[in-house]
């Protein structure tokens, strides 16, 4: 699977589950665990979405197996640091180490797209842009 295929798969659910967990809080008027809903949408929606669509201007990128371990990379830290960051304000205070521990997984994550997007490669060029003119 092309790496902006997995990318935007993998947004829709973590946006569902991001979503339920929103409509939980509604319901429930406890709004206690708002950081961990606000990094699961906003990492896993929200940017995941966008590495998708660089990934899909990016043919030669898109299919690279590299750029799918980005994508696998940023899903597994967005999992952790979200169930770690709802332990801590659940009052799990031994979920610390755990959300560092995911913090440094998407760091490394994005320093690994860093590079997909800083390396003087032809190749990750995006593709021309085909425009269409309106009739006149
Ligand atoms: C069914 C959809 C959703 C529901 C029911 C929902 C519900 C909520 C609730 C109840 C809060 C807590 C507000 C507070 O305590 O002040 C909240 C906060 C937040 N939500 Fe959602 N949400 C939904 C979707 C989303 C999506 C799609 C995103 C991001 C793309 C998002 C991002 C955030 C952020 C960033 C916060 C924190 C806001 C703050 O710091 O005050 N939510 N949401």
């Amino acid at each position: 699977m092309k790496a902006s295929a997995l990318s935007f798969k993998l947004a829709v659910l973590f946006v569902v589950a991001g979503m339920a967990m929103g409509i939980g809080m509604a319901a429930s008027q406890d709004h206690s665990v708002m950081p961990a809903h606000a990094h699961l949408n906003l990492l896993g929606w929200v940017s995941l979405f966008l590495f998708g669509i660089y990934y899909e201007r990016r043919p030669t990128l898109d299919t690279s197996k590299l750029a799918r371990v980005q994508v696998w990379l940023w899903s597994l830290g967005t999992v952790v640091l979200t169930i770690a960051v709802a332990g801590i304000h659940l009052g799990y205070a031994a979920m610390d180490p755990v959300a560092a521990l995911a913090s440094l997984i998407v760091l490394a994550a994005m320093l690994l797209f860093g590079y997909f997007v800083f390396r003087p490669v032809a190749s990750v060029a995006p593709t021309p842009h085909v425009g269409i003119t309106p009739a006149e």
